[in-house]
């Protein structure tokens, strides 16, 4: 990726804290073939169930994980907030993923990070922190008939879940979020912007002189994100604070829990059966395509927590799925679920950029070894300083169209509600693309665009019966002409930005790339050339009613027609929150932790 590749890496120690003695690296070392859960994947959402589970001494937690832990060697790029461009795509923390040929994209297949290592993708992510509206969560519990998904009942867990702290640089943030709907007791740390940069002043002075297209949100984790705010990030202390750091570490003392990594689940296996419903306690897997495959059994449950990829990818290899796929791969179908898979939804983006008229942005510091080098050494002696920052800005917002826009009339409205935003804006301070390289010299200004309420869905399929071979991944970005001309108006919208007067000593003239994007075929065209996703999957195990028949898993995230299985993850989510889906994953992990505890409860 063009932005932050760095390639002067750190070989700062001070932050690998070796984990304890219970992380397993080989199936040789399980105490036990007998467990009370077992929990395939340690996400975002695993480790959280790892963790909330084990609170329990009686009971017996064992936790899977394909990837490599999240401390040792060069795990700088996932530990040091600033040099996250670096930790995907295509390195030892990721999956390694490629789309197939999107035809929104012009035929183009893109890279689709997934985090492969403790704390999944919440260990290689942009750290954003962001929970969605108070709609996402009742169209949630609407869409599942189950009400205790609905904001208000899902906001005790967000903020039994947070840790907010004070930020790196210790600015006063009066004015900035409002503390009443935060959590300061919780296991995630959370904070705001901790340095400085020269765009700051002219962000908010835009939502001043242009405050009805882009009002200031004095904290958009209230349930109502609409307008312009200052970005919380994952951090706390100058660190990345992911699942692994924030939940498994503790987990990992505890003398109930057991984590084997390095080990990918092959398959589950049918341990008994109730009436004509299957029973899918048993966890098959390996370390490698041809090395010999291992064996537990949960006693309690077995929890997917795989992710958007993994999560389906596991459910067909044990064949629940659809009949016509699994049988043209040879596996027999235990339940024909046919939306296994199906639905995935994601958040297409594209960069704009524009030249500024400025000498110390983002650009400067990796154009400068000089630079780079006292901004490390700064944070190797204190945690401060730009490091500790999120190098993906201070201020994000999110917007609707107007009530009377020809694309709703046309369309209809696919957001939850009017809280819900139809589009995001991300500021950034230097030349950012996921698509493009960054020149050589030159100082920029960037705005990333992301239609965060699409209408296209796509799906995840095996392309092999093989756990070892990556399935086809098509998330159908801009795959319908809403998700076009929904980009096509955003991007619209930040032009309307940057010509506002706080901006006019500043930007210069946009980037050669984006020179001919002045008209909607123009903006089309750029789009299709440069637009990708911003890593954002979700709906592949799609929650329903208990009543329905379609849908992968009921309100309590069992899955259907089957016992002994639950999926906790992003894949439940029926459509794609307005937001970076972290938080929502959070969220939803905490209560399922609880919903998990009171089925078993003697
Ligand atoms: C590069 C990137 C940037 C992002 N930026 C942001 C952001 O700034 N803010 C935000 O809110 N969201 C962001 N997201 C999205 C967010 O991180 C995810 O939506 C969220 O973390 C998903 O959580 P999950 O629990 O569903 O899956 P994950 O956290 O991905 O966990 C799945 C785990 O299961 C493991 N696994 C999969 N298959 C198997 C198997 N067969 N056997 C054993 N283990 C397996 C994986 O290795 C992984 O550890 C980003 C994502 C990426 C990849
Ligand atoms: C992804 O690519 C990196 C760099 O080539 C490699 O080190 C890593 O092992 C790959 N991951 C997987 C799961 O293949
Ligand atoms: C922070 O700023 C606010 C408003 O300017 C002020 O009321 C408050 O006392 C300040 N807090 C500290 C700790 O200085
Ligand atoms: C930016 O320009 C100012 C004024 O010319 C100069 O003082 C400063 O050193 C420059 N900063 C960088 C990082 O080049
Ligand atoms: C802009 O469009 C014109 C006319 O189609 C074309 O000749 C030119 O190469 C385009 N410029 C860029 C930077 O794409």
């Amino acid at each position: 990726m063009a932005f932050m590749k760095l390639s002067k890496l750190l070989a700062l120690s001070f932050l690998s804290k070796e984990i304890s003695a219970s992380l397993l690296t080989s199936p040789a070392q399980l105490k036990s073939a007998e467990y009370d859960f077992v929990v395939v994947g340690a996400g975002t959402a695993g480790c959280v169930i790892a963790n909330r589970l084990s609170e329990d001494p009686q009971v017996r937690v064992l936790v899977i994980e394909a990837g490599r832990s999240n401390t040792g060697d060069g795990a700088d790029v996932i530990q040091i907030p600033f040099l996250v461009g670096d930790a995907t795509p295509s390195t030892s923390f990721d999956w390694n993923y490629t789309t197939v040929p999107q035809q929104g994209l012009a035929g183009r297949s893109v890279a689709f990070p997934r985090g492969r290592v403790l704390g999944g993708s919440s260990s290689v992510n942009f750290m954003y922190y962001t929970r969605g509206s108070s709609d996402d969560f009742d169209r949630l519990a609407r869409v599942s008939g189950d009400d205790g998904w609905s904001w208000k009942k899902i906001l005790p867990y967000i903020l039994k879940t947070e840790k907010h702290l004070p930020p790196a640089d210790g600015h006063n943030t009066t004015g900035q979020f409002n503390p009443a709907v935060h959590g300061f007791n919780g296991h995630l740390l959370t904070t705001l912007p901790g340095f400085p940069s020269d765009i700051d002043d002219r962000v908010t002075k835009t939502t001043e002189v242009l405050k009805d297209e882009f009002p200031f949100n004095l904290d958009m984790n209230s349930g109502t994100p609409l307008g312009v705010g200052w970005l919380q990030s994952t951090i706390g202390n100058g660190a990345r604070s992911s699942s692994a750091t924030a939940f498994l570490t503790e987990a990992l003392g505890r003398p109930n829990v057991d984590v084997l990594i390095e080990t990918q689940v092959t398959r589950l296996i049918q341990t008994g059966h109730t009436g004509s419903a299957p029973i899918l306690q048993g966890v098959e897997f390996a370390q490698s395509r041809s090395g010999p495959r291992f064996k537990v059994t949960a006693q309690k449950e077995v929890i997917l927590s795989a992710g958007s990829i993994g999560t389906p990818q596991i459910l067909m290899l044990s064949g629940i799925g659809d009949q016509k796929e699994l049988e043209a791969l040879k596996i027999p179908t235990s339940v024909h679920l046919p939306d296994v898979g199906k639905n995935m939804q994601d958040h297409p983006f594209v960069a704009m950029q524009w030249i500024a008229n400025d000498n110390q942005t983002q650009d400067t510091l990796n154009q400068r070894p000089d630079l780079f080098a006292a901004a490390q050494k700064e944070y190797d002696a204190t945690h401060t300083g730009i490091f500790a920052n999120n190098p993906a800005g201070n201020h994000i917002g999110w917007f609707r169209l107007p009530d009377d826009s020809p694309l709703l009339k046309q369309f209809g409205d696919p957001t939850g509600g009017p809280h819900s935003p139809h589009f995001e804006m991300m500021y950034e301070n230097g030349f950012f693309s996921f698509t493009q390289t960054a020149p050589p010299t030159g100082n920029f200004f960037s705005i990333l665009v992301a239609a965060v309420a699409p209408t296209a869905r796509g799906s995840v399929k095996l392309a092999t019966s093989s756990a070892f071979d990556h399935p086809l991944i098509d998330p159908n970005l801009l795959g319908t002409e809403f998700d076009q001309s929904l980009l096509v108006e955003a991007v619209k919208s930040s032009q309307r930005f940057v010509a506002a007067s706080p901006w006019k000593d500043y930007i210069i003239k946009p980037f050669v790339d984006s020179v001919n994007a002045t008209t909607d075929e123009g903006i089309k065209e750029y789009a299709a050339k440069f637009a990708t996703t911003i890593r954002h999957p979700v709906s592949t195990s799609i929650i329903s009613k208990e009543s329905d028949k379609t849908g992968v898993v009921g309100p309590q995230l069992l899955v259907k027609n089957v016992k002994g299985l639950r999926v906790v993850d992003a894949s439940i989510w029926p459509f794609v929150v307005g937001a970076h889906p972290q938080a929502a994953v959070y969220a939803i992990a905490e209560r399922a932790a609880d919903l998990i505890k009171a089925a078993h409860k003697k």
